[in-house]
């Protein structure tokens, strides 16, 4: 409540970014009311598991805004629908060529049906120092050399908005008879941006590059709850019958009414006002990153592919790291989503508003303008953020049966045993089997000295490795 009367800028998930969009496009009712929504499986209130009513016409609605046979609403978030995807497509004991900066989640999978993941490895974004695409190339040698593996699955966009390129990479995997999955968690408006976000300037949804399955937060970026999301299936390689079972296997068996109705209500924003939303929302970024751009020393990141929604900021030409720059923007009430080393990501959503571009700017020049001084001197401090680790080979050994903890700086050489994941974004360094080594060390080391989650990592300090 406290946060909520700071009347703060949201550059985080999610994407309505506060009750504003519903009041002020006629859904303000539905917050009046919500607790008396929160209902159960009585008459007229279909079943998310079987559905026939008020659920399955929401599933119409995104049906036709995605152009896709069909969507599944989620009420675990993407996680659940990554899960329940995989186990539809892959048979126990099969294997999955999967990124290897997967979210957790896939990895999760993978242990509930023996599954044995081939890593994918994706490049580094040219000049950013960040993770950038998945090439069809390396999906296409993955395949090569697993051809018993029964699917693919990638993460497109990536945490910072790089997008792959999932029409060739859909064609190297149906070539091979295999099945495409898309983690389009942070890319659930680039459909909208197809249809009304101007001339180019953003890639274009997996929905239509051929993938078979995509999984979209629509809570990350357009106007739900947090945690709802939606499954589409694309394509007849999938059989729906056997998803459906996965996904009621994931899923809790009383889904949340409020939840679900806020997706119905996303749906009738996107198809009354979708138009209007999705320019005024491209307007914006075009204002923000044109004006961004006249100030000193400030690096707005522009690699290939990027899904321009994602705004990621760069101020250490000053020699202000990421931590820095988002303590200094939290003095101002605003909160990003994600730092990683000297860039700060922040999430633009459907729920923006120009005045929220506008304090970020504020905030920007001002921080610039009180450093001007120190910016020739600590132009060396730029550097490169992404640790290597993620995009290359680490030293693959079987998964540990016996497990015991040691110190983390004792870990070097030791296999995995609990993945070890830094929070954001989610990715996990070093998975069991994996071979830790000083690179993933360090990059943890760094992670906690700055404050960060690492999942994994007790609060004495140990991780848990093979005996
Ligand atoms: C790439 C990626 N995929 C999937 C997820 C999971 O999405 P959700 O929070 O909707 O479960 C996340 C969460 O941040 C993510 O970053």
């Amino acid at each position: 409540m406290e946060h909520a009367d700071r009347n703060p800028v949201s550059f985080h998930m999610p994407g309505h970014k506060g009750s504003r969009i519903y009041r002020e496009n006629g859904y303000g009712d539905f917050l009046d009311k919500i607790m008396d929504c929160d209902i159960t499986e009585i008459p007229g209130a279909d079943n998310l598991f079987q559905t026939e009513g008020i659920i399955s016409e929401t599933m119409k609605k995104y049906e036709n805004l995605y152009e896709v046979k069909k969507s599944y609403l989620l009420v675990n978030g993407s996680s659940g629908g990554l899960i329940a995807a995989i186990l539809a497509c892959v048979k126990p004991g099969g294997k999955l060529i999967m990124a290897r900066n997967s979210h957790k989640s896939v990895f999760n999978a993978l242990g509930l049906a023996s599954i044995e993941p081939v890593y994918a490895y994706p490049e580094e974004a040219e000049g950013c120092g960040i993770l950038g695409e998945i090439t069809a190339e390396e999906i296409a040698r993955c395949m090569d050399e697993n051809p018993e593996a029964d699917a693919v699955i990638l993460p497109s966009p990536n945490y910072y908005g790089i997008c792959s390129d999932v029409r060739s990479i859909s064609e190297e995997v149906h070539k091979r008879g295999k099945v495409l999955i898309v983690d389009q968690a942070h890319g659930a408006h680039l459909r909208f941006f197809e249809k009304y976000g101007g001339a180019g300037g953003f890639p274009e949804s997996a929905e239509k590059q051929g993938a078979d399955i995509v999984i979209n937060s629509i809570h990350k970026t357009l106007a739900s709850f947090t945690q709802s999301a939606l499954l589409n299936l694309c394509s007849d390689r999938v059989n729906p019958f056997l998803l459906e079972d996965r996904l009621q296997a994931i899923e809790s068996s009383s889904p949340s009414y409020p939840m679900m109705a806020t997706l119905d209500i996303n749906a009738d924003l996107l198809e009354d006002a979708g138009e209007r939303l999705i320019r005024q929302w491209a307007e914006n970024l075009d204002y923000f990153y044109s004006e961004a751009d006249r100030i000193p020393g400030l690096a707005v990141l522009t690699p290939r592919n990027l899904d321009r929604t994602k705004l990621n900021i760069d101020m250490s030409a000053y020699g202000i790291n990421g931590n820095e720059l988002e303590e200094l923007l939290m003095e101002r009430d605003i909160f990003i989503e994600l730092v990683t080393g000297n860039i700060v990501m922040c999430m633009t959503g459907i729920g923006n508003t120009r005045g929220d571009y506008e304090r970020l700017l504020k905030a920007l020049a001002e921080i610039a303008a009180q450093r001007q001084g120190v910016m020739a001197k600590c132009a060396e401090l730029k550097q490169a953020v992404q640790p290597k680790v993620l995009t290359r080979v680490l030293q693959q050994r079987a998964v540990p049966a016996e497990k015991e903890f040691v110190p983390l700086k004792e870990a070097g050489g030791r296999v995995c045993a609990s993945s070890l994941i830094p929070y954001p974004p989610g990715i996990p360094i070093a998975c069991p089997g994996e071979v830790i080594d000083e690179d993933v060390i360090k990059y943890i080391k760094e992670r906690r000295e700055a404050g960060e989650k690492v999942i994994g990592l007790t609060a004495e300090g140990t991780v848990c490795v093979g005996k």
